[in-house]
């Protein structure tokens, strides 16, 4: 099965996606992920990336289609994957399409986590994640259970994004409205598109989107 997780910055699509990947045994992809592990090796692409990524712009289409495609082709993606990230433009979304087509493969579900834009700046601010495993904490909705100690992998040691300091959310969230929300109709016409009440507690949430795979 493969799954696509919309929402603008903030709204829980790593969170979420994650739950899923543990629980289907699908592979996450979130090419935010991707472009920061590019980043810290200093490649080609990381360096294109870097400027636009902390100014809070998305990067070129024809970077991240090529990035996208080639990672999809990798052999751990055959049961199924689950797109945290991508696609975030119509030109994405429609290049996505093409490539899964040429290869006999479509998407199975769009979850789209719909979370009022006043919370996300809140949510994104209070974000940390461990700098071992990478398991996403938060401030005030979700921090570790002994304080200081990762609960997944027992690390001392945390990390907070670049992207994420105030100025910048405010620019991620116009790209959002301009280049990424567009994308929504081109899905709702495949009757694909469910919408999730990403308000609710992380718990609550996972429940909503395990009613929606329960139905598939
Ligand atoms: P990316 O890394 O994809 O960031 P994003 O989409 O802005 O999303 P976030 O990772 O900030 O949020 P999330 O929805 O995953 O929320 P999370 O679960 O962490 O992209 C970064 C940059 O890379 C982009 O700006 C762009 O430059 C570039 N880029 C990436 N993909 C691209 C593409 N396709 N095209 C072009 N450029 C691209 O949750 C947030 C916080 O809230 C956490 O602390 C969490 O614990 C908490 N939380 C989660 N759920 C809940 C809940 N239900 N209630 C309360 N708190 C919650």
């Amino acid at each position: 099965m493969n799954i696509i997780f919309l929402g603008a910055p903030g709204a829980g699509k790593g969170t979420q996606s994650k739950r899923l990947e543990e629980r289907y045994g699908l592979v996450q992809i979130s090419t935010g992920d991707m472009l920061r592990a590019e980043v810290a090796r200093g490649s080609d692409i990381g360096k294109q990336a870097k400027s636009l990524m902390d100014a809070g712009r998305l990067v070129p289409d024809e970077l991240i289609i090529a990035m996208l495609k080639s990672r999809i082709e990798q052999p751990d993606c055959v049961k199924g994957f689950i797109l945290d990230g991508f696609p975030r433009t119509t030109g994405q979304a429609e290049a996505l399409d093409t490539m899964l087509k040429a290869d006999n493969k479509k998407i199975d579900v769009v979850l789209f986590l719909d979370v009022d834009e006043d919370v996300l700046a809140d949510r994104i601010s209070g974000r940390f994640t461990c700098a071992q495993c990478g398991a996403t904490y938060n401030e005030v909705s979700n921090p570790p259970k002994k304080e200081g100690e990762c609960d997944a992998c027992g690390s001392h040691e945390f990390k907070r994004r670049a992207d994420d300091r105030r100025e910048t959310v405010v620019e991620r969230l116009k790209e959002y409205r301009k280049l990424t929300a567009p994308i929504l109709p081109f899905y709702e016409k495949t009757g694909r598109l469910y919408k999730i009440n990403g308000m609710l507690p992380a718990a609550e949430v996972t429940a909503q989107i395990e009613a929606v795979m329960a139905g598939q």
